[in-house]
């Protein structure tokens, strides 16, 4: 399949300078159109790990300690950037904050258009750095750590949800499956290389509202906890995590299958950052090409947190006539984006 009709043109003609600070991850990116320039990151990881999960004013700090050098470092790769894009919604207030000043900072002091971005629309919208990009509309499944949701992309800008998680996202019973078996922080990736050497078979642990348009991960969480309780030292952890991996693997897998069949689409998209996890992407690249759906899924650096993403979606809002004032606020929760006026 060839690039959309005209999908390039809907994204800004000249090098923008994106920003995001919304959880743990501090991170600046050029992107021109859809195209990715460069993109930097700088992980919180670390420092979290001790504490097993983000502390927000932890985080927050330590975006306010990262974000200058890596926005120099940016802006040493493209000194000429025609505007700023700039995370504001949904994450951690105060961590948001940190990357909404400096953005406002740089935009009042280089005369630029400021943006806001739908956390969200950034993962959404990621396919789109794909040399062959998605087709509109496509079903997209985007499965983070805040976040496990079917979205129809009508359009770019204009999105229809159509299954969320009633509890819990996806990713986060990967980091507290993790947490439980002692593979640390962030966990979905320690799973997947956990799971490498075990047997999926192993443990029973529950898929939960089989048949609904709906997730639900928090009784999965409790199960591997009386798992843990259970077996103690006895427990094998590489079958665990493979139990584990296979349990999120086969909710998500079958219901982004019930949903493609449900819509008829034609196209589905895989975004997040636990779109990273190989079992997953390879899941679903057996069920596309059953169904004979094409599937789109952005290099690893573009399913976890990433300004590139952001970067994407300012883009198209900024082609769109979007501008923000600096009066520009954070946002803890927010519905998904709505589509440009
Ligand atoms: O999109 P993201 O970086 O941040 C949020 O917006 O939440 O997603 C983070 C989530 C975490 O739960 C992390 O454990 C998970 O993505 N993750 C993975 C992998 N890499 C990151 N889950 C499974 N397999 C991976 N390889
Ligand atoms: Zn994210």
């Amino acid at each position: 399949m060839g690039t959309p009709q005209g999908v390039d043109a809907r994204f800004f003609a000249e090098p923008i300078l994106a920003i995001e600070t919304s959880c743990d991850e501090t991170a600046t990116a050029i992107v021109h159109g859809r195209r990715v320039l460069a993109s930097f990151v700088a992980s919180q990881v670390e420092m979290h790990r001790k504490w097993g999960g983000v502390v927000p004013e932890a985080a927050a700090r330590a975006h306010l300690e990262a974000l200058l050098p890596l926005i120099a470092e940016a802006l040493a790769s493209c000194p000429q950037v025609s505007a700023v894009a700039v995370t504001n919604r949904p994450g951690l207030v105060g961590a948001l904050s940190t990357g909404l000043t400096a953005a406002k900072a740089l935009a009042w002091s280089r005369k630029l258009p400021l943006v806001g971005v739908h956390h969200l629309e950034g993962h959404l919208l990621s396919p789109f750095a794909l040399d062959a990009p998605p087709p509109l509309p496509h079903l997209s499944l985007v499965v983070s750590g805040g976040h496990t949701e079917l979205v129809l992309v009508r359009d770019l800008g204009d999105y229809a949800l159509l299954a969320e998680t009633l509890d819990d996202a996806a990713g986060e019973a990967l980091d507290k499956g993790a947490r439980l078996l002692g593979l640390g922080y962030p966990g979905g990736r320690a799973i997947q290389e956990a799971a490498a050497s075990g047997d999926p078979r192993r443990y029973k642990l529950p898929r939960a509202l089989r048949g609904e348009p709906a997730f639900s991960f928090a009784g999965l969480k409790t199960a591997m906890l009386r798992l843990v309780e259970k077996e103690g030292s006895s427990i094998s952890v590489a079958d665990a995590a493979a139990s584990l991996q296979a349990a999120v693997v086969d909710s998500l897998s079958e219901k982004a299958v019930a949903a493609i069949e449900r819509e008829g689409a034609r196209a589905l998209s895989l975004v997040g950052g636990v779109a990273a996890n190989l079992a997953l992407r390879e899941r679903l690249a057996r069920e596309c090409a059953r169904l004979g759906v094409e599937l789109f899924v952005p290099p690893v650096e573009l399913c976890t947190d990433n300004a590139a993403m952001i970067g994407i979606a300012g883009s198209f809002r900024l082609a769109s006539g979007q501008r923000a004032a600096y009066d520009l606020d954070a946002f803890g929760a927010a519905e998904l984006p709505r589509p440009p006026r």
